[in-house]
């Protein structure tokens, strides 16, 4: 039976290599068209959960893969000659930076690696790890003509950005849109046929460097105008203008803007880095991406600009960052998740412990983390904890936190995200 046939009549078997925060979620989603899924991963214990039906990421509703599993629709393996089985095979790796800020494509790699031992005819490979404009063609397309099949006729490649956005409770894979570009025409449809079982709308492109790079503007589109707004919250400091305000009144206008807000610096693992997977792949073009390096530049500097207040916050109080006793509440880099992967609050922590401040934190999603080697364990948000503190600094803004009650107990309090702009007192500093 052809693909396409395969596709339609729900008879196609997919894998999905990285059960992450985007494997796993597309793979409960796949499972939910009625198509038979397999994890592939090289963590066993994420493996053994997803068998007992376990959820591991927050977004993913743990009775939708308890039932996936139950029906036989779902099952992860650590064991990859599955993908000479199956009939569509997704790769969701990680693409993180190498320590000298270059892409490290490794785990892609890697995973076309495995898949050129098993590729047969039939089968179509989709990439969802962003990347540079390239990857696909460049890296994975060459590691799979390897085995003398030809894509286009034999087997299939395409590119697809995936765009989950961690604790948004609007928008899951289902109703956002999805955009594909295949090595081929054929590539495209098939493609574009796979996702269209399970999103309400796909998008497809003419190639697959269209669609890495329509996933680095989305992402450098909010890197950029993060680093604007942030820029101007420094100006508006030394100026004595409430840039939150500015940022509200600007909302207003009903077209030609969209807001973005300042805050204590980057998080994640995408916006920060996806960026400079593209300035690294312009260097080749003899290009420099000068709004990529400033925005980083200036979303970089950030979280020195936040120990500065805090400092100057304590200076006012007659006390210095050494010696006292600092709360940090939340340590995710963004509300309601416990992400804490390029965190601003990793940074911020570092160097107040470096000033000598003694730092305890409250994260209701995180209940330890080790930074600098050292191991913090999430402390429960009581008034005396709260009123021990020298001095409170809100890096992440997580719903569950009772703000009165912060505000009612605190001597001092530096707030990152204008979480306190409804209580007043000259205690509170906003940056
Ligand atoms: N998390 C997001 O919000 C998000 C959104 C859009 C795009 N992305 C992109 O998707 C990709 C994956 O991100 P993620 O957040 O899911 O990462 P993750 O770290 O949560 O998950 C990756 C998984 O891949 C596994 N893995 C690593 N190497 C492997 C290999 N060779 N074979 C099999 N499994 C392997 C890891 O064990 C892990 O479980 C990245 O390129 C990321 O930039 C992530």
């Amino acid at each position: 039976m052809q693909l396409a046939e395969k596709i339609t009549s729900k008879s196609a078997e997919v894998g999905i290599i990285g059960m992450g925060y985007v494997g796993l979620p597309l793979a409960v989603a796949v499972a939910g068209a009625g198509l038979k899924v397999i994890g592939i991963d090289i963590d066993r214990e994420k493996a053994a959960k997803i068998n007992r039906g376990e959820s591991y990421i927050p977004d993913v509703d743990r009775l939708l893969l308890e039932n996936a599993v139950k029906d036989g629709l779902f099952s992860a393996t650590t064991d990859f000659s599955v993908l000479g089985r199956v009939d569509i095979i997704s790769i969701c790796v990680p693409t993180p930076l190498s320590d000298m800020r270059e892409p490290d494509i490794s785990y892609v790699r890697s995973a076309a690696n495995e898949i050129a031992k098993y590729l047969r005819a039939g089968q179509l490979v989709i990439l969802e790890s962003t990347t540079y404009p390239g990857t696909t063609e460049e890296v994975i397309l060459p590691i799979l003509e390897e085995s003398g099949l030809t894509v286009g006729k034999d087997f299939y490649l395409a590119f697809s950005p995936e765009r989950v956005d961690p604790g948004n409770k609007n928008f899951s894979i289902h109703n956002t849109p999805k955009v594909v570009g295949g090595v081929t025409e054929t590539c495209t449809e098939l493609t574009t046929l796979f996702y269209s079982q399970f999103v309400q709308m796909v998008v497809p492109v003419s190639s697959t460097q269209a669609a890495e790079m329509t996933k680095l503007l989305e992402n450098i589109f909010r890197c950029v105008n993060i680093a604007l707004v942030n820029e101007l919250m420094l100006l508006c400091d030394r100026m004595g203008i409430n840039i939150w305000e500015v940022v509200d009144a600007a909302s207003s206008k009903p077209f030609g803007y969209m807001p973005f807000f300042p805050g204590p610096g980057l998080g994640g693992h995408c916006i920060p880095i996806d960026p400079f997977y593209l300035s690294w792949k312009a260097r080749q073009y003899d290009f420099h991406t000068e709004f990529i390096e400033l925005a980083g530049k200036t979303n970089e500097n950030i979280p020195y600009y936040v120990v500065t207040k805090v400092g100057e916050a304590l200076n006012s109080h007659e006390k210095s960052v050494k010696g006292s006793n600092v709360l940090i509440l939340g340590l995710a880099y963004k509300r309601d998740i416990g992400d804490t992967r390029e965190s601003p609050a990793l940074k911020i922590i570092s160097l107040l412990e470096k000033l000598g401040a003694h730092i305890g934190y409250h994260d209701p999603h995180v209940d330890e983390e080790i930074i600098d080697t050292k191991t913090y364990r999430s402390v429960d948000l009581a008034p005396e904890i709260v009123s021990d503190s020298d001095c409170v600094l809100v890096v992440t803004d997580h719903s569950s936190v009772d703000y009165r009650m912060v505000a009612e107990n605190a001597n001092l309090i530096v707030d990152t995200r204008n979480r306190l702009k409804n209580f007043v007192g000259n205690h509170i500093v906003r940056i």
